[in-house]
C-alpha cells in the first residue's frame, strides 16, 4: 500500500509543487492549508509522515508540531519541518519540539523526495521492532447486544492461565454496563473508571496495576462497574489509547470487552487491537448486523484482523447453517461455540468462568481451542 504523506503549508502553489512531486514518486498526498486543518487532517488520516510549514497565519508549524507531538493518537507520525527559516535556533526549535528532519526551503526536489524515503524507511523499521516487543491487544466485539462477548472474552483469558507464557489480563471499557466485573464477582469495582478520568499522560502500569482487581483463579481484570451513573462519564479518547498500551505491557496478551456495536470510542479503539474477535448469532437479523459491522471496520482498514465467531446461545435446529453464515458475513468462520445455557448460568451464579468450572464439557474445549491460537501468536511474537 501506498505510504500517506500529509503536505502543511498556506501557500498553495508550494502545496500543489510538492504534492505532485510526491504523487509521482508513488505516494498518497493529503494536504492541508493551515495549522488547524493539518491537526485534524493528521488525527483523521493518520498519515504516515507530515511535511510542515512554520510559517503560517493561525496556527504556526511548530504549535502544530507540539500539539501531535503531545497526542496519543499522532505522537508517532514522523514529521519533516520544510521552511524557510534557516537559523540554527530555530533549527534547535524545532528538533527539541519532535521534529525528525528539518530542510530549508527552497530545496531541489531530489533532496525533499530522497529525505521523505529515508524517514519512511526508519520509522516503519521503529515501528516493526516495537510491534514485535509489545504484547498483543485481544479486542472481542458483539455485532449485537448479549451474544456472548463478556462471556467469550473471560473465557479465552481463563484459558490462558495455565499457559506458561502467557499472563492475560482482562479489560471491560462498558462503564455503566460492567458485566465483566460481575461475572467475576466484582460488581463494584470501579477500576477502569478510575483510570479513564486520568489524562493520558498519568497512566501508567503502576497506576493500572493499583486498579487491577483479582480474581481466585490469578485472572486480573481492569473492570467497569454496573452502576448506571458512570456510563454518563466522559473521557479523553487519548486516555482510553494509553490504557490499551499498558495493559498490553502488563498482560501477555490484554483481551477487550469492547461491547456491541461501533460508536465512535469503539470505532477508534478497535484500531488499537492486534486481532479483533467479532461474534455472531446464527439467526439473519444478527448476521446482518455483523455484515454491516465488519464492512465499517473493513474500510479502516481492519479487515485482516478480524476473526469471525459464531456463538450458540440456543439449542434450536432452525438456526442458520454455517456455510450460509460465512455467505451473508463474508468472512470464514474461525470457531463455533456450542451452546451451554446451564453451564453458562452455573459459572455466572460462581462468578467462575466457564473453561474453569467445567474444562471438559464441549464448549470449554472449544474456547480453549480458540485460545490455542492466539497463544501460537504470541509464541511466533516473543520467538
Ligand atoms: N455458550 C453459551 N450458551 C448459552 N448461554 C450462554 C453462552 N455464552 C453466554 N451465555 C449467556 O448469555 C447471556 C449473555 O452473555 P454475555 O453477558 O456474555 O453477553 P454480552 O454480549 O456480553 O451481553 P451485553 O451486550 O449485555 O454486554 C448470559 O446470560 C450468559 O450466561
Ligand atoms: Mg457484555
Amino acid at each position: 500500500m501506498a505510504e500517506k504523506i500529509l503536505i502543511v503549508d498556506d501557500d498553495v502553489d508550494s502545496l500543489k509543487l510538492i504534492g505532485l512531486m510526491l504523487q509521482r514518486h508513488g505516494y498518497t498526498v493529503v494536504a492541508a492549508n493551515s495549522g488547524k486543518q493539518a491537526l485534524a487532517k493528521a488525527d483523521a488520516e493518520r498519515p504516515d509522515l507530515i511535511i510542515l510549514d512554520w510559517m503560517m497565519p493561525d496556527l504556526s508549524g511548530i504549535d502544530v508540531l507540539k500539539q501531535l507531538k503531545g497526542s496519543a493518537n499522532t505522537k508517532d507520525i514522523p514529521t519533516i519541518m520544510f521552511t524557510a527559516k534557516t537559523l540554527i535556533d530555530d533549527k534547535v526549535v524545532a528538533f527539541e519540539g519532535g521534529a525528525d528532519d528539518y530542510l530549508t526551503k527552497p530545496t531541489h526536489p531530489a533532496e525533499l523526495a530522497s529525505r521523505v524515503r529515508a524517514i519512511l524507511a526508519r520509522s516503519e523499521a521503529q515501528q516493526r521492532t516495537k510491534k514485535a516487543n509489545r504484547g498483543l491487544a485481544i479486542g472481542v466485539l458483539g455485532s449485537k447486544g448479549g451474544v456472548g462477548t463478556t462471556t467469550l472474552t473471560i473465557n479465552l483469558a481463563a484459558a490462558l492461565l495455565n499457559d506458561e507464557q502467557s499472563q492475560p489480563v482482562l479489560a471491560d471499557f462498558r462503564q455503566g454496563v460492567g458485566t465483566m466485573g460481575l461475572l467475576l464477582g466484582f460488581g463494584r469495582s470501579q477500576g477502569m473508571h478510575k483510570v479513564l478520568q486520568m489524562p493520558a499522560s498519568e497512566i501508567n502500569a503502576d497506576m493500572v496495576e493499583g486498579h487491577l482487581i483479582q480474581h481466585q483463579t490469578g485472572l486480573r481484570a481492569l473492570v467497569s462497574s454496573a452502576r448506571p451513573l458512570e456510563a454518563q462519564q466522559n473521557f479523553e479518547i487519548d486516555s482510553a489509547i494509553a490504557t490499551i498500551s499498558v495493559l498490553r505491557e502488563l498482560g501477555r496478551p490484554a483481551f477487550f470487552d469492547l461491547g456491541y456495536g461501533y460508536d465512535q470510542v469503539t470505532a477508534r479503539l478497535q484500531k488499537e487491537m492486534d486481532k479483533l474477535i467479532v461474534i455472531v448469532e446464527p439467526n439473519s437479523a444478527t448476521l446482518t448486523m455483523a455484515r454491516e459491522l465488519i464492512h465499517e471496520i473493513s474500510s479502516v482498514g481492519g479487515a485482516g484482523r478480524i476473526n469471525l465467531v459464531v456463538m450458540n446461545r440456543s439449542q434450536s435446529s432452525l438456526q442458520t447453517p454455517w456455510q450460509q453464515v460465512e455467505d451473508v458475513v463474508g468472512l470464514d468462520i474461525k470457531a463455533i461455540i456450542a451452546a451451554a445455557p446451564e453451564l453458562a448460568f452455573q459459572a455466572t451464579e460462581n462468578s467462575m468462568p466457564m473453561t474453569l468450572l467445567q474444562p471438559t464439557a464441549v464448549v470449554s474445549s472449544q474456547i480453549v481451542k480458540l485460545a490455542e491460537e492466539v497463544k501460537t501468536r504470541i509464541k511466533s511474537l516473543t520467538g
